[in-house]
């Protein structure tokens, strides 16, 4: 339960909101490589903490993120055409490189030398991972770009989806690391397995309990937290656990348990108080892996079926989530199809900034707690003047990978063992 100012501090990321300035110190998703494919491609809208920007790719294939509003009378460059090196405004011409230096000014005679002293808001971009990445801080402060941990190299296969969805970040969040919530609301694509060994056969989810009230012990970080969900395995409960290893990385990474074939990673990212998006991201290291097609397909979210071609949901609040009661009678734990659209359905379902204040929450929640405590703490401290946790996190600090899922013996400290070869600090 927090206060309500606890919760704005929290939630908050427009304007001069602690937690908004605290994230624009790290390097953030801002969108998807395959959303500006290829060179002079149609430029697409982004919104990031509260910002209205466009990013484009100019014809030497560079991308550019930058205000929407043009610097000359606002008018939106979302408009603009992208050609010849640059993206240029509808309204009276002026065209702008992808560092946000006017390239031409047609409108104004050239003797005026005004187009050489146009410089509009652009923001840094990298590109890793399918993700183009930018960083809006203050320019001083601008850390070394690094690799993200589900992308360790060029070669690493990743999938990723993308929703974007109305509520805010802070639920989004909270719904990747609580593990207690599988066991209910994704009980029919997550069946469980009887299997005696380490990990389940049958589907990619299944999984080796039918333990419905995990045990949760969390771990404290310099980035974050690591918590484990100990549950009792079908097989040996007297003498085994069946434990979930899940990675908090601030300010709104999650390194998901892997399943059979994929490591799983989330991040909700602020759009702005009342939206986020989350990427959910299948990745691996070998050939194994699942192809993007079939990872859209199988999560419910291929363009045209189940979202627009914005990301949005085509099932969503206003018409119930296409909750089938009739499939619920016959089986369907939820009546909502896809895994990410009962997250979704319950995180919205909760309004746009979900009331903290009120709530009852269990010793399964403490993951949530933990979350809120990291992060309350985190922007408390970056307001008194310091670093914000989890900046230059990189890629090969996680040789393995930050979680896990495992039977094992009880006499096991699973924040010691790590079955990939991970080492990750202790606080
Ligand atoms: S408003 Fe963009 S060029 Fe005038
Ligand atoms: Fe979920």
């Amino acid at each position: 339960m927090l206060t309500p100012a606890e919760n704005d501090l929290l939630c908050r990321v427009e304007g001069d909101a602690p937690m908004g300035q605290m994230m624009r110190r790290y390097w953030l998703p801002a969108l998807l490589t395959e959303e500006v494919p290829e060179p002079d491609c149609d430029p697409v809208r982004v919104r990031l903490l509260g910002e209205n920007l466009v990013a484009f790719r100019d014809s030497e294939g560079h991308v550019g993120l930058m205000a929407e509003q043009c610097p000359h009378r606002k008018a939106s460059l979302f408009f603009g055409r992208n050609e010849e090196g640059g993206l240029r405004c509808l309204y009276h011409g002026w065209k702008f490189g992808v560092d946000g230096q006017c390239l031409d000014m047609s409108s104004e005679p050239p003797e005026s030398g005004l187009c050489a002293k146009v410089r509009h808001k652009a923001y840094p971009v990298e590109e890793a991972g399918g993700v183009i990445w930018t960083y809006m801080g203050p320019a001083a402060e601008q850390p070394g770009f690094e690799r993200p941990v589900f992308a360790p190299s060029e070669g690493t296969r990743v999938s990723i989806l993308k929703i974007v969805s109305q509520c805010n970040w802070a639920q989004g969040l909270e719904g990747g690391i609580d593990s207690a919530h599988s066991s209910s609301l994704h009980s029919t694509d997550m069946p469980a397995a009887r299997v005696a060994g380490s990990t389940a056969t049958g589907t990619a989810w299944a999984r080796p309990t039918t333990d419905k009230s995990p045990h949760l012990q969390v771990h404290e970080t310099d980035y974050g937290f690591r918590y484990a969900a100990i549950r009792r395995p079908i097989q040996n409960s007297a003498t085994h656990d069946y434990i979930r290893v899940t990675t908090f990385l601030a300010p709104f990474h999650i390194m998901i348990p892997p399943n059979n074939v994929y490591n799983v990673y989330q991040m909700s990212v602020p759009v702005d108080d009342h939206a986020n998006i989350i990427y959910l991201i299948a990745w691996s290291d070998t050939t194994a892996g699942v192809d993007l097609e079939a990872w859209r397909k199988f999560t419910g979210t291929q363009f045209g079926v189940d979202l627009d071609r914005t990301y949005r949901k085509l099932e969503n609040l206003s018409n119930n989530f296409g909750q089938d009661r009739q499939a619920m009678k016959l089986g369907s734990f939820t009546g909502i199809k896809g895994f990410p659209n009962q997250d979704i359905a319950m995180q919205e379902s909760m309004g746009p900034i979900a009331d903290r204040t009120s709530e009852k929450l269990g010793a399964s929640d403490q993951a949530i707690v933990q979350f809120r405590r990291t992060m309350l703490q985190a922007v408390r401290d970056f307001q008194a003047g310091k670093k914000p946790p989890g900046l230059g996190v990189r890629a090969s600090d996680y040789p393995g990978y930050g979680s896990w899922e495992r039977v094992v013996p009880k006499t096991t400290d699973w924040r010691t063992f790590e079955p990939f070869g991970v080492k990750l600090a202790a606080k």
